[in-house]
């Protein structure tokens, strides 16, 4: 298994729609104005603060640069290719550190849903763990009730392994855990 730390400068991935870039500090205030959105956190970590604070995406974003800063996380934005730079959502990448069955998270602003858009910033992603540092999988999880996050791992043909009682930002819910293998995804993406 090979998880090479230090992890390499984000790189900037283009998807047919999108740029997804580096996270910086300037992105916090299109972060405030989206991500308190009820149907956006509901399926995210309990420990998400709520009301969110009006300073919530700043301390946010300056700890997720923190991470960066020690190599251990990266952080694209998703911004509309050809529009103004702004951040839409995140998208999260990390390790493997042996224990936790979890490497991915993102969230997308809602007037943005329903596009098929982070289906194409997670499939860049994937694509980066993948082919680039050559990761050999990928845990991923999300509430059984959210469809979406659901559908993803199912099309980009991750195989569900575990479905567990977790607490989330809006109450208990059966989190499903799901794995998608480097051979699986490069087998489907030569087929289509
Ligand atoms: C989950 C989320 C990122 C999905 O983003 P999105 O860009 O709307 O997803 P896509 O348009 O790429 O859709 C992917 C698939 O999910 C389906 N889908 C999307 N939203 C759905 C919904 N609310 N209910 C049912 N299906 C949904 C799409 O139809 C598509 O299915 P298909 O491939 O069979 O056509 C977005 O809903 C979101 O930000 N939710 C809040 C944050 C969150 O829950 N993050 C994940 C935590 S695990």
């Amino acid at each position: 298994m090979t998880f090479d730390l230090p992890l390499p400068p984000t790189p900037v991935l283009e998807t047919e729609r999108l740029v997804l870039r580096p996270l910086e500090l300037r992105d916090a205030p299109a972060i405030q104005r989206q991500f308190p959105d009820l149907e956006v956190v509901k399926y995210l970590h309990a420990g998400l603060p709520w009301p969110y604070p009006h300073d919530g995406a700043l301390t946010n974003t300056r700890e997720s640069l923190e991470k960066r800063a020690r190599d251990e996380k990266f952080f694209w934005v998703l911004t509309l290719k050809g529009g103004d730079d702004a951040a839409i959502g995140r998208i999260d990448l990390w390790p493997f550190d042996g224990e936790l069955r979890d490497m991915r998270g993102f969230w997308l602003a809602r007037p943005y849903w329903a596009r098929g858009l982070m289906m194409e910033a997670a499939e860049a992603v994937t694509g980066y763990a993948f082919e680039v540092l050559q990761w050999p999988f990928l845990y991923l999880n999300n509430a059984v009730e959210n469809q979406g996050s659901h559908r993803i791992k199912a099309r980009q043909g991750a195989e569900l392994i575990d479905r567990l009682p977790h607490a989330f930002m809006s109450g208990e819910y059966l989190r499903e855990t799901w794995i998608l293998r480097r051979e699986d995804w490069l087998a489907r993406k030569r087929r289509s």
